[in-house]
């Protein structure tokens, strides 16, 4: 078999075949394909298109390209979460500990990444201590003891995909639904959880911009997940303004335990109920998506959610103090205030703006290197719909450094869009997929 013959047949609109796929993969994997020669083959697949099987194909070549993990030892059916992410998203800080208070196993690999805010690890490093850099002796029994574990995404999880995505991402060839489909679910087949429950964001501030994008890759991903023999639900969600008010991380994770504590903001607190209680529906301890909401409400109720934070925080080394006292968390010496510079209702919150803010202001990484101010970040104070007055409060800013503030500030106010004409903030919750 010859790279340069599956190019051709790609680019002059062929299916590819299993054997094809697989050959592929791995020869690009061990470095016998050349990028070159991959980066043909993507541009080809970004024009012509891969059909289901060859979908599913690419997804398995690439989740066996390393390791599987294997979650045998873990009793009971484990579950894992995935965002295609967005701003403000701290989701996994709050959900995770809600859904394995009501009983359900956790087994999840988070990343850092590039971004306007650190990834879950990042922000979970906001507790003095805390390390995702556990071995999976550890990880195995985390789960089976307390329920929960989050560990760091291993080199040898989907090695392929890492390769893959780094070249798609200078070759204009990351925009493709399968090839997103499947570098998303191929990492999480790798994960070894028996259940996937996928958060697919829609709007200004994520990946896929236009809702029938965003359902498009939602079906594409259960229809993986399915096939490949994990129970997978996808919920589609708004991601046209900041997710709840905080973004910045330790910021995220205050907003995160208040929410624990029921008193978070409703849209973040909507959007974990609805992942929860499919978390806990797919992990066989509720019957219905009612009455796994009806759980989750109990355990934020009785403080046994804010517990299970606490206890996993120590399990993983971090100091569980703060998830009782979060005061304690990174704290930024300046603060802010964005006012409104006319009188209106918000109409709209350019969301990749607001993400840009928390960068300059120190919160996310430019390149790999970077390293992350845990402590800074922004809490909007109107978000859209809200009726303002010339001078009001927008959002508070939290920096280390004068001249960052001063930048994050001035752009901040014109992330914000004026209308005179009341306006009603939509739904968190845009749709779910269950079957395709
Ligand atoms: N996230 C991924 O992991 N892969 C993609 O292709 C796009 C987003």
């Amino acid at each position: 078999m010859r790279m340069y013959d599956l190019i051709i047949k790609k680019r002059n609109g062929g299916a590819l075949t299993k054997e094809e796929i697989t050959f592929m993969v791995d020869g690009f994997t061990r470095g016998e394909i050349p990028d070159y020669q991959m980066s043909a083959m993507m541009m080809a697949i970004y024009f012509v298109g891969m059909n289901e099987e060859e979908t599913l194909w690419l997804t398995m070549a690439m989740a066996e390209s390393g390791n599987m993990l294997d979650l045998s030892e873990i009793q009971g059916i484990k579950v894992d979460k995935h965002s295609t992410g967005g701003v403000g998203d701290k989701t996994s800080l709050a959900l995770t500990p809600m859904v394995a208070a009501c009983g359900v196993k956790i087994a999840k690999m988070s990343g850092r990444g590039l971004g306007h805010t650190g990834g879950t690890i990042d922000k979970l490093e906001s507790f003095r201590g805390f390390s995702t850099e556990i071995s999976i002796n550890q990880f195995l029994q985390n789960v089976n003891e307390i329920g929960i574990a989050i560990m760091g995404q291993t080199k040898e999880l989907a090695p392929a995909d890492k390769k893959l995505y780094a070249l798609r991402d200078v070759t204009a060839t990351v925009d493709n639904l399968s090839l997103i489909a499947s570098s998303i679910m191929s990492k999480k087949l790798a994960a070894g959880a028996d259940a996937i429950v996928l958060d697919v964001k829609t709007g200004s501030g994520a990946f896929m911009k236009k809702e029938e994008d965003a359902f498009a890759l939602a079906k594409e991903m259960v229809k993986l997940g399915q096939n490949a023999g994990r129970n997978t639900i996808a919920v589609v969600s708004d991601m046209d303004q900041p997710l709840g008010n905080a973004v910045g991380n330790a910021l995220e994770v205050k907003e995160a335990i208040e929410t624990l504590k029921g008193k978070g903001p409703a849209d973040f607190t909507e959007l974990c109920l609805t992942l929860g209680s499919l978390m806990l529906v797919v992990g066989g301890e509720a019957k219905t998506e009612e009455q796994g909401r009806k759980m989750l409400q109990q355990v934020i109720e009785d403080g046994s959610a804010l517990d299970k934070l606490a206890e996993f925080v120590k399990a993983q080394g971090g100091d569980e103090r703060m998830v009782y006292h979060p005061e304690q968390l990174p704290k930024a010496s300046l603060r802010d205030a964005v006012l409104a510079s006319e009188d209106g209702y918000v109409e709209k919150i350019l969301c990749d703006e607001v993400g840009i803010c928390s960068l300059i202001l120190g919160g996310g990484r430019e390149t790999k290197e970077s390293e992350i101010d845990l402590s800074v970040g922004i809490i909007l104070e109107k978000k859209v719909g809200a009726s303002v007055k010339k001078g009001d409060i927008l959002a508070y800013l939290y920096a280390n450094d004068q001249q960052k503030l001063n930048i994050a500030k001035e752009r901040l106010l014109k992330a914000y869009k004026f209308s005179q004409e009341e306006r009603k903030e939509g739904p968190i919750v845009i749709g779910i997929v269950k079957q395709v």
